[in-house]
């Protein structure tokens, strides 16, 4: 079994991952914040570390303001519709997911907010400049993806920073996060969102934000907090006031695991281990007849993950797919929840097939997996 789908999850797991989950599920299993006793204080404390060494890794200091939430797509709502507010204008870029343009466009149809989608070069690169002269004085943010899930490609963020001053950066870093430095500081971000089940290796249904202090969101969820029960009112103090109903702890006992791997591994080899499984899997795509490869280009570009999309000429993404299935080679097909950065990459409506290789990937894997579309091919 070859796995390429780590831009959707990342597969398999570091035992790290599994052994806190275990532990968790047998060992601890209380509601945290809910009850004074012994398995719910330990179940708060995990949740606790998770919250203070991910803030860190964030390159933050003030962990209340990192709010755990179930996936990329929840923290991105809860920014844009936390933040806006009729009247406003938003700038972001034609290589967004769903997750990002699907809110916007509630936002547009139903309270009265614009955006500006400023395009981005066919390998998804956007221009600093371009944003730029997208922003309005009615601008409230910009947001936009910090790494693409369809061509892999790292945008110039801190350049983004630069050119539109005051305006809210708002990142989607679930394709970044674990593969690369994201240091909020040094990329000027003001609110970070992602998901914690790529390349940080928590279990699915785990993500989070970090919202930039002097921000401040109306929350989208008001319930149990386990704090003030005796108040009507949602608290207003941090992370209560984003964080309600009983959390994915196990999940988030996993990111621990997640992050002591990730600590114990070091990032800089995790990040030139994937690089050197993209730069292979690129060469070895590129050699196949009839195979066209988006983006990842040689000089002249930016930065690239390890998210490689591709197609065979003359034939279907789904096809492809189904013959690398029959040899238990997993890869994602068609939009990739993307539909805007296909339409960018000029690889619209029938989409891709894409090859994420993860940490775990082997390099025998990537030269089997080369030889298998050379046969799909049939060169
Ligand atoms: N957004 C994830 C992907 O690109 C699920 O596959």
């Amino acid at each position: 079994m070859i796995y390429l789908d780590n831009a959707a999850t990342s597969f398999p797991k570091p035992s790290e991952t599994v052994e806190h989950l275990t532990n968790f599920v047998a060992n601890v299993g209380g509601n945290p914040g809910r009850s004074g006793h012994t398995l719910s204080l330990e179940a708060a404390r995990i949740i606790f570390e998770a919250r203070e060494r991910l803030t860190s890794f964030i390159g933050m200091k003030d962990s209340e303001r990192l709010i755990f939430t179930q996936n990329g797509t929840e923290s991105l709502n809860a920014a844009l519709l936390g933040l806006l507010k009729p009247g406003d204008h938003v700038v972001t870029t034609s290589m967004e997911h769903n997750s990002v343009m699907r809110p916007l466009e509630f936002l547009r149809q139903g309270r009265g907010i614009t955006y500006t989608a400023v395009s981005c070069s066919s390998e998804g690169f956007v221009d600093p400049e371009h944003i730029a002269r997208a922003v309005t004085p009615k601008t409230k943010a910009v947001v936009i993806n910090h790494g693409s899930n369809v061509t892999g490609a790292v945008q110039p963020l801190s350049g983004i920073k630069k050119s539109i001053g005051a305006v809210c950066l708002i990142v989607d870093a679930c394709q970044t996060i674990g593969s690369t430095a994201v240091d909020m500081e040094g990329l000027g971000v003001d609110i970070l969102c992602f998901s914690c089940h790529k390349s940080l290796f928590a279990l699915q249904g785990v993500g989070a934000l970090y919202v930039r202090e002097g921000i401040d969101l109306v929350p989208l969820k008001f319930g149990g907090t386990g704090s003030r029960s005796e108040s009507i009112e949602h608290p207003m103090f941090l992370p209560d006031r984003y964080e309600c109903g009983t959390p994915n702890t196990p999940g988030i006992a996993s990111l621990l695991g997640g992050l002591t791997f990730i600590e114990k591994e070091g990032l800089s080899k995790i990040e030139a281990r994937k690089q050197r499984l993209r730069t292979r899997l690129v060469e070895g795509l590129r050699q196949v007849p009839g195979v066209h490869v988006y983006g990842h280009g040689g000089r002249g570009t930016g930065s690239y993950l390890a998210i490689v999309s591709f197609n065979i000429e003359g034939m279907l993404p789904s096809s492809a797919g189904y013959e690398l299935n029959q040899r238990e080679m997993f890869v994602r097909i068609g939009l990739h929840c993307s539909p805007a950065a296909h339409q960018t990459v000029g690889t619209f409506p029938g989409g891709a097939l894409r090859a994420s290789p993860g940490y775990f990937t082997e390099e025998t894997d990537i030269d089997a997996f080369v030889e298998a579309v050379r046969e799909i091919a049939g060169t």
